[in-house]
Protein backbone atom coordinates (compact mmCIF):
# COMPACT_ATOMS: atom_id res chain seq x y z
CA UNK A 1 0.00 0.00 0.00
CA UNK A 2 1.36 3.58 -0.66
CA UNK A 3 2.24 5.94 2.18
CA UNK A 4 -0.25 9.07 2.34
CA UNK A 5 0.25 12.44 3.16
CA UNK A 6 -1.63 14.51 4.56
CA UNK A 7 -1.68 18.00 2.52
CA UNK A 8 -2.61 21.38 3.92
CA UNK A 9 -1.39 24.05 1.58
CA UNK A 10 -3.05 26.83 3.55
CA UNK A 11 -3.19 30.36 2.95
CA UNK A 12 -0.97 33.34 0.27
CA UNK A 13 1.98 31.45 -1.37
CA UNK A 14 1.58 28.23 0.36
CA UNK A 15 -0.22 26.64 -2.40
CA UNK A 16 2.38 27.94 -4.99
CA UNK A 17 4.92 26.19 -2.91
CA UNK A 18 2.99 22.98 -1.87
CA UNK A 19 2.41 22.40 -5.65
CA UNK A 20 5.75 22.51 -6.50
CA UNK A 21 7.03 19.82 -3.27
CA UNK A 22 4.61 17.80 -4.04
CA UNK A 23 5.55 17.30 -7.62
CA UNK A 24 9.14 16.46 -6.17
CA UNK A 25 7.82 14.17 -3.87
CA UNK A 26 5.80 11.87 -6.28
CA UNK A 27 8.80 11.87 -8.43
CA UNK A 28 10.66 10.20 -5.80
CA UNK A 29 8.18 7.65 -4.21
CA UNK A 30 4.79 6.39 -4.89
CA UNK A 31 2.57 8.28 -2.22
CA UNK A 32 -1.16 9.31 -2.09
CA UNK A 33 -1.91 12.73 -1.52
CA UNK A 34 -4.93 13.75 0.57
CA UNK A 35 -5.95 17.20 0.83
CA UNK A 36 -7.71 19.39 3.43
CA UNK A 37 -8.05 23.27 4.47
CA UNK A 38 -6.00 24.99 6.92
CA UNK A 39 -5.93 28.47 8.52
CA UNK A 40 -7.29 31.45 6.28
CA UNK A 41 -8.81 28.45 3.67
CA UNK A 42 -10.12 27.04 6.40
CA UNK A 43 -11.79 29.77 8.22
CA UNK A 44 -13.40 31.37 5.01
CA UNK A 45 -15.25 28.13 4.61
CA UNK A 46 -16.21 27.10 8.30
CA UNK A 47 -14.56 29.46 10.57
CA UNK A 48 -12.30 27.13 11.92
CA UNK A 49 -8.56 27.20 11.21
CA UNK A 50 -8.67 23.28 11.82
CA UNK A 51 -11.14 21.80 10.76
CA UNK A 52 -12.34 18.53 12.58
CA UNK A 53 -12.30 16.59 9.52
CA UNK A 54 -8.57 17.94 8.70
CA UNK A 55 -7.36 17.02 12.11
CA UNK A 56 -8.56 13.52 11.57
CA UNK A 57 -7.15 13.47 7.96
CA UNK A 58 -3.64 14.26 9.44
CA UNK A 59 -4.17 11.89 12.35
CA UNK A 60 -5.00 8.81 9.54
CA UNK A 61 -1.86 9.98 7.34
CA UNK A 62 1.51 8.38 7.04
CA UNK A 63 3.44 11.80 7.28
CA UNK A 64 1.60 15.51 7.19
CA UNK A 65 2.74 18.92 4.61
CA UNK A 66 1.70 22.24 5.57
CA UNK A 67 2.39 25.27 2.69
CA UNK A 68 1.76 28.36 4.94
CA UNK A 69 -0.94 30.34 6.61
CA UNK A 70 -1.99 33.77 7.87
CA UNK A 71 -2.51 37.12 6.13
CA UNK A 72 -3.61 40.27 6.08
CA UNK A 73 -7.47 39.42 5.32
CA UNK A 74 -7.71 37.61 8.58
CA UNK A 75 -5.25 39.84 10.64
CA UNK A 76 -8.40 41.78 12.19
CA UNK A 77 -10.85 38.57 12.81
CA UNK A 78 -11.59 37.00 15.66
CA UNK A 79 -9.98 34.05 15.17
CA UNK A 80 -6.65 33.80 13.18
CA UNK A 81 -4.71 31.29 10.49
CA UNK A 82 -1.72 30.75 12.78
CA UNK A 83 -3.87 29.49 15.46
CA UNK A 84 -4.87 26.10 13.22
CA UNK A 85 -1.04 25.54 13.46
CA UNK A 86 -0.95 25.62 16.93
CA UNK A 87 -4.00 23.82 17.38
CA UNK A 88 -2.17 21.26 14.67
CA UNK A 89 0.86 21.09 16.90
CA UNK A 90 -0.94 20.20 19.97
CA UNK A 91 -3.83 17.63 18.43
CA UNK A 92 -0.90 15.53 16.80
CA UNK A 93 1.43 15.96 19.82
CA UNK A 94 4.24 17.02 17.41
CA UNK A 95 6.77 18.27 20.42
CA UNK A 96 10.18 18.63 18.94
CA UNK A 97 11.01 21.00 15.80
CA UNK A 98 13.72 20.06 14.02
CA UNK A 99 14.97 23.22 11.95
CA UNK A 100 18.29 22.94 10.01
CA UNK A 101 20.37 25.95 8.18
CA UNK A 102 22.81 25.95 6.50
CA UNK A 103 25.75 27.83 3.87
CA UNK A 104 24.13 27.00 0.68
CA UNK A 105 26.56 29.05 -1.50
CA UNK A 106 23.89 31.52 -1.61
CA UNK A 107 24.13 35.45 -0.71
CA UNK A 108 23.97 35.67 3.10
CA UNK A 109 24.18 38.66 5.58
CA UNK A 110 26.92 37.46 7.15
CA UNK A 111 30.53 37.15 6.36
CA UNK A 112 31.20 34.04 3.68
CA UNK A 113 34.44 33.18 5.06
CA UNK A 114 32.44 32.55 8.73
CA UNK A 115 29.56 30.72 7.30
CA UNK A 116 30.96 28.62 4.41
CA UNK A 117 31.26 25.49 6.72
CA UNK A 118 28.56 26.72 9.12
CA UNK A 119 25.34 23.72 9.21
CA UNK A 120 23.03 24.22 12.40
CA UNK A 121 20.22 22.34 13.54
CA UNK A 122 17.81 24.01 15.85
CA UNK A 123 15.68 22.26 17.61
CA UNK A 124 13.34 23.51 19.42
CA UNK A 125 10.75 22.46 21.90
CA UNK A 126 7.11 22.99 19.83
CA UNK A 127 4.61 22.08 22.68
CA UNK A 128 6.13 23.26 26.28
CA UNK A 129 6.87 26.95 27.25
CA UNK A 130 5.21 30.52 26.75
CA UNK A 131 2.96 29.25 23.94
CA UNK A 132 0.67 27.37 25.53
CA UNK A 133 1.43 27.89 29.32
CA UNK A 134 -1.76 29.20 31.21
CA UNK A 135 -3.35 31.29 32.25
CA UNK A 136 -3.38 33.92 29.22
CA UNK A 137 -5.61 36.63 28.39
CA UNK A 138 -5.91 40.43 28.89
CA UNK A 139 -7.93 41.72 31.34
CA UNK A 140 -8.36 45.64 32.84
CA UNK A 141 -5.45 46.64 30.91
CA UNK A 142 -3.08 43.60 31.75
CA UNK A 143 -2.13 40.99 29.39
CA UNK A 144 -0.57 37.67 30.61
CA UNK A 145 0.91 34.90 29.13
CA UNK A 146 2.42 32.29 31.51
CA UNK A 147 5.77 30.20 30.79
CA UNK A 148 5.33 26.48 32.06
CA UNK A 149 8.25 24.25 32.07
CA UNK A 150 7.49 20.49 32.35
CA UNK A 151 10.80 18.48 33.18
CA UNK A 152 9.30 15.40 32.13
CA UNK A 153 8.35 17.08 28.22
CA UNK A 154 11.77 18.91 28.79
CA UNK A 155 13.51 15.19 28.52
CA UNK A 156 11.72 14.52 25.28
CA UNK A 157 12.96 17.18 23.33
CA UNK A 158 16.74 17.19 25.02
CA UNK A 159 16.34 12.81 23.91
CA UNK A 160 15.91 14.19 20.45
CA UNK A 161 18.49 16.79 20.66
CA UNK A 162 20.92 14.23 21.57
CA UNK A 163 19.94 11.64 19.46
CA UNK A 164 20.43 14.22 16.40
CA UNK A 165 23.66 15.38 17.32
CA UNK A 166 25.28 11.74 17.32
CA UNK A 167 24.74 11.56 13.74
CA UNK A 168 25.78 15.11 13.07
CA UNK A 169 29.47 16.48 14.95
CA UNK A 170 28.19 15.75 18.40
CA UNK A 171 27.94 18.75 19.99
CA UNK A 172 25.12 20.25 21.79
CA UNK A 173 24.40 23.91 23.19
CA UNK A 174 21.39 24.38 25.38
CA UNK A 175 20.07 28.06 25.49
CA UNK A 176 18.27 29.63 28.47
CA UNK A 177 17.82 32.23 30.78
CA UNK A 178 18.95 30.65 33.80
CA UNK A 179 20.62 33.78 35.85
CA UNK A 180 16.76 35.07 35.99
CA UNK A 181 14.02 32.65 35.11
CA UNK A 182 13.15 29.34 36.89
CA UNK A 183 11.72 27.73 34.06
CA UNK A 184 15.43 28.01 32.09
CA UNK A 185 17.21 26.55 35.65
CA UNK A 186 14.94 23.32 35.34
CA UNK A 187 15.43 23.72 31.59
CA UNK A 188 19.24 23.40 32.01
CA UNK A 189 19.00 20.59 34.88
CA UNK A 190 16.92 18.26 32.91
CA UNK A 191 18.97 18.79 29.56
CA UNK A 192 22.35 18.16 31.54
CA UNK A 193 20.91 15.13 33.09
CA UNK A 194 20.04 14.15 29.05
CA UNK A 195 23.31 14.74 28.21
CA UNK A 196 24.89 12.16 31.14
CA UNK A 197 23.28 9.72 28.92
CA UNK A 198 24.61 11.28 25.80
CA UNK A 199 28.47 10.64 27.46
CA UNK A 200 29.76 11.02 23.31
CA UNK A 201 28.10 14.11 22.59
CA UNK A 202 29.96 17.73 24.04
CA UNK A 203 27.14 19.54 26.06
CA UNK A 204 27.55 22.99 26.53
CA UNK A 205 24.49 25.73 28.35
CA UNK A 206 24.67 29.06 26.85
CA UNK A 207 22.33 32.36 27.94
CA UNK A 208 20.01 33.65 25.11
CA UNK A 209 21.44 36.77 25.17
CA UNK A 210 24.93 36.06 24.86
CA UNK A 211 23.90 33.11 22.35
CA UNK A 212 22.33 35.86 19.94
CA UNK A 213 25.26 37.29 19.46
CA UNK A 214 27.22 34.09 19.16
CA UNK A 215 25.50 32.99 16.82
CA UNK A 216 26.40 35.83 14.26
CA UNK A 217 29.69 36.12 15.69
CA UNK A 218 30.25 31.85 14.93
CA UNK A 219 27.86 30.29 13.51
CA UNK A 220 30.53 27.48 12.65
CA UNK A 221 30.96 26.82 16.10
CA UNK A 222 27.33 25.35 16.45
CA UNK A 223 26.13 21.98 15.57
CA UNK A 224 22.82 20.84 17.28
CA UNK A 225 21.34 23.98 19.39
CA UNK A 226 18.32 22.57 21.58
CA UNK A 227 16.11 25.42 23.11
CA UNK A 228 12.53 26.04 24.45
CA UNK A 229 9.88 26.97 22.59
CA UNK A 230 10.10 31.30 22.26
CA UNK A 231 13.81 31.01 22.04
CA UNK A 232 13.98 28.04 19.47
CA UNK A 233 11.74 29.82 17.17
CA UNK A 234 13.93 33.40 17.50
CA UNK A 235 17.23 31.43 17.15
CA UNK A 236 15.71 29.30 14.59
CA UNK A 237 15.21 32.35 12.10
CA UNK A 238 18.60 33.96 13.37
CA UNK A 239 20.45 30.67 12.15
CA UNK A 240 18.29 31.07 8.82
CA UNK A 241 20.88 33.88 7.84
CA UNK A 242 23.38 31.28 7.52
CA UNK A 243 21.38 29.95 4.36
CA UNK A 244 20.70 33.64 3.42
CA UNK A 245 16.76 33.90 2.78
CA UNK A 246 13.73 32.68 4.90
CA UNK A 247 12.55 31.37 1.51
CA UNK A 248 15.06 28.12 1.80
CA UNK A 249 14.26 27.25 4.65
CA UNK A 250 12.72 23.99 5.60
CA UNK A 251 11.35 22.55 8.78
CA UNK A 252 9.76 19.12 9.95
CA UNK A 253 7.84 18.41 13.77
CA UNK A 254 8.09 15.02 15.08
CA UNK A 255 5.73 13.41 17.66
CA UNK A 256 4.20 10.07 18.26
CA UNK A 257 2.18 9.28 15.31
CA UNK A 258 2.27 11.57 12.04
CA UNK A 259 5.22 13.73 11.82
CA UNK A 260 4.79 17.28 10.18
CA UNK A 261 6.90 18.96 7.33
CA UNK A 262 6.61 22.52 6.46
CA UNK A 263 8.93 25.52 4.87
CA UNK A 264 9.69 27.74 7.49
CA UNK A 265 8.64 31.07 5.78
CA UNK A 266 5.27 32.20 6.16
CA UNK A 267 1.84 33.41 3.68
CA UNK A 268 4.01 35.70 2.13
CA UNK A 269 0.97 37.51 1.31
CA UNK A 270 3.07 40.40 -0.87
CA UNK A 271 3.69 37.90 -3.28
CA UNK A 272 1.31 35.50 -3.58
CA UNK A 273 -0.62 35.19 -6.79
CA UNK A 274 2.23 35.63 -8.88
CA UNK A 275 3.74 32.76 -9.26
CA UNK A 276 7.20 34.07 -7.81
CA UNK A 277 7.74 32.19 -4.54
CA UNK A 278 10.87 30.43 -3.95
CA UNK A 279 9.80 26.65 -3.60
CA UNK A 280 13.49 25.65 -1.89
CA UNK A 281 12.01 25.73 1.88
CA UNK A 282 8.85 23.68 0.44
CA UNK A 283 11.03 21.11 -1.41
CA UNK A 284 13.75 20.78 1.38
CA UNK A 285 10.92 19.99 3.82
CA UNK A 286 9.74 16.83 1.20
CA UNK A 287 13.54 16.08 1.57
CA UNK A 288 13.19 16.04 5.52
CA UNK A 289 9.73 14.41 4.59
CA UNK A 290 11.84 11.54 3.13
CA UNK A 291 13.81 11.02 5.82
CA UNK A 292 12.12 11.32 8.77
CA UNK A 293 8.56 9.55 7.57
CA UNK A 294 9.75 7.64 4.85
CA UNK A 295 12.85 6.51 6.19
CA UNK A 296 14.36 7.46 2.63
CA UNK A 297 17.76 9.00 3.45
CA UNK A 298 19.18 8.12 0.55
CA UNK A 299 15.84 9.56 -1.60
CA UNK A 300 16.31 12.75 0.46
CA UNK A 301 20.28 12.97 -0.55
CA UNK A 302 19.27 12.98 -3.72
CA UNK A 303 16.65 15.58 -3.29
CA UNK A 304 19.35 18.12 -1.66
CA UNK A 305 21.52 17.22 -4.31
CA UNK A 306 19.37 18.21 -6.83
CA UNK A 307 18.21 21.86 -5.10
CA UNK A 308 21.35 22.42 -4.58
CA UNK A 309 22.19 21.83 -8.23
CA UNK A 310 19.54 23.60 -9.71
CA UNK A 311 20.33 26.96 -7.51
CA UNK A 312 23.43 26.88 -9.29
CA UNK A 313 21.35 27.91 -12.84
CA UNK A 314 18.42 29.32 -11.68
CA UNK A 315 16.87 31.52 -8.84
CA UNK A 316 13.65 32.96 -7.63
CA UNK A 317 13.21 36.83 -7.44
CA UNK A 318 14.02 37.09 -3.59
CA UNK A 319 17.44 35.62 -4.47
CA UNK A 320 17.94 37.85 -6.91
CA UNK A 321 17.35 35.85 -9.93
CA UNK A 322 13.77 36.16 -12.34
CA UNK A 323 12.72 32.55 -12.18
CA UNK A 324 9.44 32.06 -11.84
CA UNK A 325 8.20 29.18 -9.00
CA UNK A 326 7.44 26.52 -12.03
CA UNK A 327 11.18 27.24 -13.57
CA UNK A 328 13.02 26.46 -10.12
CA UNK A 329 11.03 23.57 -10.05
CA UNK A 330 11.60 22.55 -13.49
CA UNK A 331 15.24 22.30 -13.02
CA UNK A 332 15.12 20.75 -9.92
CA UNK A 333 13.34 17.88 -11.59
CA UNK A 334 15.67 17.68 -14.54
CA UNK A 335 18.43 17.03 -11.86
CA UNK A 336 16.40 15.42 -10.00
CA UNK A 337 16.13 12.30 -12.78
CA UNK A 338 19.56 12.45 -13.64
CA UNK A 339 21.07 12.22 -9.79
CA UNK A 340 17.92 9.56 -9.22
CA UNK A 341 19.09 7.46 -11.98
CA UNK A 342 22.94 7.79 -10.60
CA UNK A 343 21.38 6.65 -7.47
CA UNK A 344 19.89 3.63 -8.66
CA UNK A 345 22.73 2.27 -11.04
CA UNK A 346 25.03 2.93 -7.78
CA UNK A 347 22.42 0.74 -5.59
CA UNK A 348 21.96 -1.75 -8.49
CA UNK A 349 25.97 -2.69 -8.62
CA UNK A 350 26.11 -2.75 -4.46
CA UNK A 351 23.52 -5.25 -4.66
CA UNK A 352 24.88 -8.98 -4.68
CA UNK A 353 24.33 -9.91 -8.22
CA UNK A 354 21.57 -12.96 -8.51
CA UNK A 355 22.49 -15.37 -11.29
CA UNK A 356 19.41 -17.61 -10.56
CA UNK A 357 21.32 -20.81 -9.57
P1 LIG B 1 6.81 35.65 5.65
O1 LIG B 1 7.74 34.50 5.80
O2 LIG B 1 5.50 35.36 5.04
O3 LIG B 1 7.54 36.77 4.77
C1 LIG B 1 8.76 37.41 5.16
C2 LIG B 1 9.47 37.97 3.93
O4 LIG B 1 10.02 36.88 3.18
C3 LIG B 1 8.53 38.71 2.96
O5 LIG B 1 9.29 39.72 2.34
C4 LIG B 1 8.18 37.64 1.94
O6 LIG B 1 7.81 38.17 0.68
C5 LIG B 1 9.47 36.82 1.87
N1 LIG B 1 9.20 35.41 1.58
C6 LIG B 1 8.69 34.49 2.44
N2 LIG B 1 8.56 33.31 1.83
C7 LIG B 1 9.02 33.49 0.57
C8 LIG B 1 9.15 32.62 -0.54
N3 LIG B 1 8.80 31.33 -0.50
N4 LIG B 1 9.65 33.14 -1.69
C9 LIG B 1 10.03 34.41 -1.77
N5 LIG B 1 9.95 35.28 -0.75
C10 LIG B 1 9.43 34.82 0.41
O7 LIG B 1 6.63 36.30 7.08
P2 LIG B 1 5.69 37.50 7.56
O8 LIG B 1 5.61 38.54 6.48
O9 LIG B 1 6.19 37.87 8.91
O10 LIG B 1 4.26 36.84 7.75
C11 LIG B 1 3.22 36.82 6.75
C12 LIG B 1 2.10 35.95 7.29
O11 LIG B 1 2.55 34.59 7.42
C13 LIG B 1 1.64 36.35 8.71
O12 LIG B 1 0.25 36.18 8.76
C14 LIG B 1 2.36 35.35 9.62
O13 LIG B 1 1.72 35.13 10.84
C15 LIG B 1 2.37 34.11 8.77
N6 LIG B 1 3.43 33.15 9.09
C16 LIG B 1 3.11 31.85 8.93
C17 LIG B 1 4.08 30.88 9.15
C18 LIG B 1 3.71 29.46 8.90
O14 LIG B 1 2.71 29.18 8.26
N7 LIG B 1 4.50 28.51 9.35
C19 LIG B 1 5.37 31.23 9.52
C20 LIG B 1 5.68 32.60 9.66
C21 LIG B 1 4.69 33.55 9.42
C1 LIG C 1 7.01 29.24 13.19
C2 LIG C 1 6.05 30.42 13.20
C3 LIG C 1 4.93 30.10 14.17
C4 LIG C 1 5.53 30.02 15.57
C5 LIG C 1 3.73 31.05 14.13
C6 LIG C 1 3.23 31.32 12.74
C7 LIG C 1 2.63 30.52 15.01
O1 LIG C 1 6.71 31.59 13.53
O2 LIG C 1 6.57 28.14 12.84
O3 LIG C 1 8.18 29.41 13.50
O4 LIG C 1 5.75 31.04 16.23
O5 LIG C 1 5.79 28.90 16.01
MN1 LIG D 1 8.87 31.40 13.80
Amino acid sequence: MKPTVAVLPGDGVGPEVTAAAMSVLQACVPVELRVGLVGGAAIDVGGDPLPAETLALCRSANAVFVGAVGGPKWETGPIRPEAGLLALRRGLGLHTNLRPSRYLGLPTPLREGSVRHADILVVRDLLGGVYYGEPRGVKDGIATNTWVQNAEHTRVVAEVAFRQARSRRKRVTSVDKANVLEVSRLWRSVVSEVGRKFSDVELEHRSIDAMAFELVKSPQHFDVIVADNLFGDILSDEAGAIAGSLGVLPKASLGPGPSLFEPVHGAAPSIAGRGIANPVGAILAVALLLEHALRRPDLSRVVEAAVLTALKEVRTPDLGGRAATEDFTAAVHRHLSWLRWAHDAEAEQAAPADWGV
